[in-house]
């Protein structure tokens, strides 16, 4: 690759809220889906930084926290590392995982907020709220809970509805109480807020999502209905003692907002910049030149990955914070939104027993068999539905059967028929032609696929190319030309030795552990790991050294028993 070939590729999932382990669905959403993407990116070469953290701000952190019977500080501590042992045992690849409580995003959060009032894009207005006489408190967002005003539910959120999905606003709801105590002693109270002057920056938001053409359709269209429902002014504090102080601009406190914080959705994307902050700092990195476009960021390409319910905020609220502070901030380029992963069309919910949490799926089997299921089944074109036969057939077909079978066969094969050593004799003809023909378009496909951020596509090209492989050894059939021609077998077996290489190689984005497993089994060296071209098909399949020795790997994937889903469905639910 020419220097000037190589991307700089800067990659954010949505942070995952500090309460509690994510489940699957969370993780098929954002986190997974670049970790794929930063892999694929590595593989061809490319200078990829891959940012996440926890957000940790906000009312479900404070709740959580005091259910737990801890300070908010102990319990965020305590989070993170849970979440920082489930994101490694996803193998998720994260150039830093970072916290929103860090000074880092304090101070970034408070520079953002100081320029944009000096913009004139943040005023201060006396709104109102609810207060809890009781509690001796306002009660903002999760804090009160009531009926929907639009739906009816009676357990709405004050910040949003669970039933109908809509944003509330608390003083909506009706049959307010306090989240806290359950007291209705509840009145509404004036209190001045910061506001965010989004309606100011409706157009500039508008031109920039028009000409973003390069964001996949469902981004755009969400943004584009919040864009054609028109933007609002938003409150950025809350008042709340957790979270990022509202500071006057020499750092002191603001008066009047000495118990107010900025609101969680202020703070939480500036952790994206101020992450890599904290990664510049612990590996001597530049995070000036991921970021700043006066500092070498013009070049950099901007990929987020994100569920759907978090799209607005990313392209309608976090977007009016940098263009409105009027610096050179980077912005998105490649925007992925996610629909639902359901259980069984329905929520995930752990007092229900629905559904599967990050720690709970590793202790039932390893990473790549949830993160190929999870991929090769994306929440993309609408909600994708979990349900543990769909995951059983996809484990014992496409993994232990499509890919695994193959491995073993031909490495076995080698071992007690050709020494285990790679035979080098015989000379290719219309199979191998064949076979060269199915790499080149699986490669262009699959390259494709990644570069359009299509996973559910580029895990089923994958899969056609290992069923490939093994339509190839059909009609090539060394088995049975060893027992005449031993030349011909020979090529046969090259040729499928050649193809498991490049089956693990192509698999390293979605199922990392195994395919190193199988590389490290034939001593593959690291630089010959990369991301193959599709224009060397022919020479890829005869590439290995002649004579090398060949051992085989373990078995690869144990098959999911029709009891075990019995088990499991007992356990995490199933149908009905
Ligand atoms: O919806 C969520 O899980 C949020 N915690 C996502 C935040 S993304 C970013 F802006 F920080
Ligand atoms: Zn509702």
């Amino acid at each position: 690759m020419q220097p000037s070939e190589k991307r700089r590729i800067l990659i954010t999932s949505a942070l995952p809220y500090i309460n509690g382990i994510k489940h699957l669905g969370n993780l098929a959403g954002s986190m997974l889906p670049a970790d794929v993407y930063a892999r694929f990116q590595r593989l061809r070469g490319h200078d990829v930084l891959y940012i996440c953290a926890t957000d940790e701000h906000g009312t479900p952190a404070e709740l959580a926290a005091q259910a737990a019977g801890i300070s908010v500080q102990a319990y965020c501590d305590e989070q993170h590392q849970v979440q920082r042992g489930a994101g490694e045992g996803f193998t998720l690849s994260y150039d830093w995982f970072g916290r929103s409580s860090s000074p880092e995003n304090h101070r970034l959060t408070q520079h953002f907020a100081h320029v944009l009032e000096e913009k004139g894009l943040i005023e201060e207005r006396v709104s109102k709220q609810v207060y809890s006489i009781d509690d001796g408190r306002f009660l903002p967002d999760r804090y009160v809970e009531g009926t929907c005003p639009h739906c009816e539910y009676e357990k709405a959120r004050g910040d949003q509805c669970d039933n109908c999905g809509r944003l509330l606003d608390p003083v909506d709801l009706k049959n307010p109480y306090s989240a806290v105590s359950g007291s209705t002693n509840i009145e509404i109270r004036d209190t001045a807020h910061l506001f965010l002057k989004q309606s100011e920056m409706q157009d500039d938001i508008r031109a920039w999502v028009e000409a973003s053409t390069e964001w996949p359709q469902l981004a755009k269209s969400i943004a584009l209905k919040w864009l054609d429902e028109g933007l609002r002014d938003r409150a950025i504090t809350r008042d709340l003692k957790w979270g990022v102080p509202v500071t006057a601009p020499d750092g002191s406190p603001r008066p009047g907002f000495e118990n107010k914080v900025f609101y969680v959705w202020f703070d939480a994307p500036i952790e994206y910049i101020a992450a890599t902050e904290e990664w510049a700092k612990a590996t001597q990195g530049d995070w000036q030149s991921w970021w700043r476009k006066d500092q070498g960021a013009e070049d950099v390409e901007y990929v987020q990955f994100m569920g759907k319910d978090n799209v607005a905020f990313h392209t309608v609220s976090f977007p009016v914070t940098i263009f409105g502070s009027g610096e050179p901030w980077k912005s998105v380029d490649k925007l992925k939104a996610f629909n639902w992963v359901t259980w069984y069309g329905g929520k995930f919910s752990t007092s229900n027993k629905r559904g599967v949490f990050m720690d709970q799926a590793l202790e039932l089997l390893p990473a790549d068999y949830w993160r190929w299921y999870l991929m090769a089944n994306a929440p993309e074109g609408s909600d994708a539905a979990f349900t543990w036969e769909g995951f059983q057939a996809a484990i014992n077909s496409d993994l232990a059967n499509v890919l695994g079978n193959f491995v073993n066969r031909i490495t076995k094969y080698t071992v007690s028929k050709f020494d285990g050593t790679l035979p080098a004799t015989g000379t290719p003809g219309e199979d191998e032609a064949w076979m060269a023909e199915e790499l080149k378009s699986s490669l262009t496909k699959i390259s494709e696929h990644y570069e359009q951020m299509e996973f559910r596509k580029a895990a089923a090209e994958t899969r056609a190319l290992w069923a490939a492989g093994n339509e190839y050894l059909t009609r090539a059939e060394p088995w049975v030309k060893y027992k005449n021609d031993v030349d011909a077998a020979a090529v046969g077996v090259r040729t499928g030795l050649n193809l498991v290489v490049l089956f693990a190689i192509v698999a390293q984005p979605l199922i990392p552990t195994t395919a190193k497993a199988i590389l490290d089994t034939l001593g593959i060296p690291e630089e010959n790991r990369k991301w193959p071209s599709a224009d060397e098909a022919s020479a890829l399949l005869d590439a290995l050294p002649h004579g090398m020795a060949i051992t085989a790997p373990p078995v690869l994937f144990q098959k999911i028993e029709d009891a075990m889903i019995e088990e499991w469905t007992e356990r995490f639910g199933g149908e009905n």
